[in-house]
C-alpha cells in the first residue's frame, strides 16, 4: 500500500487493498504527521462557527442552529488563528501543483480567504454554490441565505494546477463552465445510513473532484464529517484520506464507504450535472 498512508498513527478504518484511510482526531495534530508534498488535492468543509444560539427553519419548523460543540465560535481572532493553523498544514502537505478547495459562508470564508493570502496560496476561483430550495428566512429581516462560497486555490504562486477544462465544458452542455453552480442539498438516498448536520451533496464533490484531479490522485479531507469527499473520491477512482474528531461521524462514513465498495465505479460518460 502507498507510503503516504503510513503516518505512524493507527487508522480508525482501513479496508485491505482499498485506497482509503480514516483517522480519528484533531486535524491540527494529525496533519503534521503527513510527509510534505504528498497530497494532490484537499477539500475542506471546516467549522463555520455559526452555532451560537440562533434559529433557522428546517422542514417548515423553527429549529436551533446548533451543529455541535465543534462549530461554536471562539471569537474572531481565535477563529482566524485556527484557520491559519490548519491551512498552513494543508499547504505543507500539498504537492507542488496541488490544490485546495474550502467551503464556507460569511461566518468563516473571509477569514479563510485572508489566511490563504497571508500564507501565499494562489487564489484560482471563488465558486458560488447556489442552493435552489434553501430554507426561508424566519425573521424576515434579511434576504434568504441561499449560497455558499467555495474557494479554489493552488499551493503557491508557482503551482501549475490541474483543470479538466474540456470535461467541465462537456458537462455544461458544450459551454464554458461558470463559477455559479446550482446544486440541490444532499438527496435522501445520500442519507440512508444516518445524518450529519452539515453534509455536503455528492454532486458538489463530484464536480470539484472531476475539475481538479485525475484518476489515482490522493485526496484528503481534514474535516471528514459523514465522508462525502471519500465516497465520491472512491467512486471516481481517487485515493482518500479522511480526518475526523467524532467517532459517530466516522462510523457513518464507514457505512457509506462500504456501500460504495459494493457498487461499480462511476463511468465518466455517465456523469451529469444539474443546472
Ligand atoms: C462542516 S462538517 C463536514 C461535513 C462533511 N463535508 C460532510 O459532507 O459530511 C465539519 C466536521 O469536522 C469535524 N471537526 C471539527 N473540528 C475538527 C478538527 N479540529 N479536526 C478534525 N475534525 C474536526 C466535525 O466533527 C464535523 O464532522
Amino acid at each position: 500500500m502507498d507510503s503516504f498512508f503510513d503516518i505512524g498513527v493507527e487508522p480508525y478504518y482501513e479496508n485491505r487493498g482499498s485506497p482509503v484511510r480514516l483517522f480519528q482526531g484533531d486535524c491540527l495534530e494529525i496533519l503534521p504527521r503527513f510527509m510534505p508534498n504528498s497530497i494532490d488535492m484537499i477539500f475542506a468543509d471546516p467549522p463555520y462557527f455559526l452555532s451560537n444560539g440562533g434559529i433557522t427553519c428546517h422542514a417548515g419548523r423553527m429549529v436551533s442552529v446548533n451543529k455541535g460543540d465543534w462549530d461554536v465560535s471562539r471569537g474572531v481572532e481565535e477563529n482566524h488563528k485556527f484557520n491559519l493553523a490548519w491551512l498552513s498544514e494543508c499547504q505543507r502537505v500539498l504537492t507542488e501543483n496541488g490544490v485546495i478547495w474550502v467551503s464556507g459562508t460569511a461566518h468563516v470564508i473571509f477569514s479563510v480567504g485572508f489566511a490563504m493570502q497571508q500564507l501565499g496560496f494562489k487564489l484560482l476561483n471563488d465558486v458560488i454554490w447556489f442552493k435552489p430550495n434553501a430554507s426561508p428566512n424566519l425573521s424576515c429581516r434579511y434576504f434568504t441565505h441561499s449560497t455558499e462560497t467555495v474557494i479554489w486555490a493552488a499551493k503557491n504562486k508557482k503551482s501549475k494546477h490541474i483543470f479538466n477544462y474540456d470535461l467541465m465544458k462537456q458537462m455544461n452542455g458544450g459551454k464554458q463552465m461558470r463559477n455559479l453552480w446550482e446544486i440541490p442539498p444532499p438527496q435522501p438516498s445520500e442519507k440512508t445510513h444516518g445524518k450529519h448536520p452539515t453534509q455536503k451533496p455528492s454532486k458538489l464533490l463530484e464536480r470539484i473532484l472531476l475539475a481538479s484531479t485525475n484518476e489515482g490522485d490522493v485526496v484528503l479531507d481534514p474535516f471528514n464529517g459523514s465522508g462525502t469527499t471519500g465516497v465520491v473520491a472512491l467512486k471516481l477512482g481517487r485515493k482518500y484520506i479522511g480526518i475526523e474528531l467524532s467517532q459517530e461521524y466516522l462510523n457513518l462514513t464507514v457505512k457509506r464507504l462500504q456501500d460504495e465498495f459494493r457498487t461499480p465505479r462511476l463511468q465518466l460518460n455517465a456523469v451529469k450535472v444539474s443546472h
